[in-house]
């Protein structure tokens, strides 16, 4: 059977027991529990805000020349209102802090988020249109311990997940006093060099020249090598804590690079800004990324600046990476318990055995269309349950169920009014 309408190309479908990895719903579901429970421990708290957001608060936080908002934002109109599938968590989560008053509450505000982002980008192995992103934010500190944690906490979702070949880049974006000046410096240098450029690096010379820093593209690193460096820019404040977050990473032994031709591809970044990256997800090498945004919150209409800093992870890649690292992954989720029903009156009964076991807290599963002996047989057989009851009509009239233990294959007779305390106790 087939229906006329397909997945949209770039998004998908996540079905129970997929053949693959990544869509399959208990790989994903084994990974939040993962997420939710680092993240508990280090003290975060989960926040929730909508998909739907207003365009310029996307636009006017994550910087118009980026390659997101100039070119990759889902946006739709109704009525005088413009709408944006949100392509980050960022944004709409300080837009949330300063909407709640969040600064009011007592200390620092350590927040953590899972869900399905957008951006109308060109699908590959890695990337896609609909993905989901799992990330932190500090809110309300600009103390460089504060960077070094959400770093920390990242590399643990990894580590706790058992993927331990990352590689953590770091760098300083220096304050958004210094930055002009390099940039000038930047362009100054490039100028001389923009016939070599690509397309894109010759727009982005007028429009963003740092990003020409990260390119892949060999000639243009070469080019690069001389460049002048951002760190000779720096403002004694940001030097001081670019220093003092390598001596909190080192303190607590997190290993990194140092390397000053990063730059993100979102505007509101200053000072801190890391990668975390690893090899055999295709070209998307980057799993996760973030950096100090103080800066965003007067873009998004505060009065003055929120110290801030946080990261974001692509779901999608972690699993990518797990599966390549061949990490084992749940295939499904196991029943505790399969009833098997021969006959429309076992088959009520059987009914009411099932809730009562679910009711006792056990996977207990129940075929509905009336199969025969050996096809309800091969469903519990790939339920992979522990246990499976049969009732007949012999058992009805001897009110005992047969229990078979599909491990050692053996075979018992249990009276129906003990069944749900036999089962719940053989399972404990
Ligand atoms: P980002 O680097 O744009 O940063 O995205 C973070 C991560 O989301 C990427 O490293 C990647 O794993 C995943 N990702 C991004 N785009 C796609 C895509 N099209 N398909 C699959 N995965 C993707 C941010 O979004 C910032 N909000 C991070 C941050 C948080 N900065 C401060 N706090």
């Amino acid at each position: 059977m087939k229906s006329t309408f397909q997945t949209i190309e770039g998004t998908s479908d996540l079905l129970p027991g997929a053949p693959k990895a990544l869509v399959r719903t208990e790989v994903w579901h084994h990974i939040e529990r993962g997420i939710h429970e680092i993240m508990r421990r280090h003290g975060f708290s989960e926040i929730r805000t909508p998909i739907l957001e207003h365009t310029g608060l996307i636009a006017r936080g994550i910087g118009q020349l980026t390659d997101i908002v100039s070119k990759e934002m889902y946006t739709f109109e109704r009525g005088n209102t413009n709408y944006v599938l949100r392509p980050e968590l960022t944004a709409p989560i300080m837009r949330s802090y300063l909407q709640h008053h969040l600064e009011q509450q007592p200390g620092v505000q350590r927040l953590y988020y899972l869900g399905a982002c957008f951006r109308a980008e060109r699908p590959q192995k890695g990337r896609y249109r609909q993905f989901h992103q799992f990330g932190a934010e500090i809110i309300g500190t600009e103390d460089p311990r504060a960077d070094a944690e959400i770093i920390a906490v990242m590399m643990e979702v990894y580590r706790a997940l058992g993927l331990l070949e990352t590689r953590l880049r770091i760098n300083t974006l220096g304050s958004a006093e210094t930055r002009p000046q390099y940039r000038e410096a930047l362009v100054r240098y490039l100028e001389p060099h923009r016939e070599t450029l690509t397309g894109v690096s010759q727009d982005r010379l007028s429009r963003n020249p740092l990003r020409i820093l990260d390119t892949k593209v060999e000639a243009e690193r070469k080019i690069l090598k001389e460049a002048p460096r951002l760190y000779a820019y720096l403002d004694e404040e940001s030097r001081r804590n670019y220093e003092a977050l390598k001596r909190v990473l080192a303190s607590i032994a997190i290993p990194y690079l140092e390397d000053p031709m990063l730059v993100r591809g979102l505007d509101y970044y200053t000072r801190t800004a890391f990668e975390l990256e690893h090899d055999g997800i295709g070209a998307q090498s980057a799993l996760a990324g973030g950096g100090r945004y103080d800066l965003l919150a007067p873009a998004i209409g505060a009065k003055k600046p929120v110290p801030a800093v946080g990261f974001a992870a692509g779901m999608e890649r972690l699993i990518l990476a797990m599966e390549g690292s061949g990490l084992p992954l749940p295939e499904s989720d196991p029943f505790d318990v399969w009833m098997i029903a021969l006959g429309d009156a076992a088959g009520e009964k059987a009914f009411i055995f099932v809730q009562s076991l679910r009711r006792a807290g056990l996977r207990a599963g129940l075929e509905l269309t009336g199969r025969s002996m050996k096809a309800q047989m091969r469903l519990a057989n790939r339920a992979g349950s522990r246990w499976v009851v049969i009732l007949g009509e012999k058992e009805l009239e001897t009110e005992q169920a047969i229990v078979k233990d599909m491990v050692t294959g053996e075979q018992i007779a249990v009276p129906f009014m003990g069944l749900t305390q036999n089962l719940t106790e053989k399972l404990k």
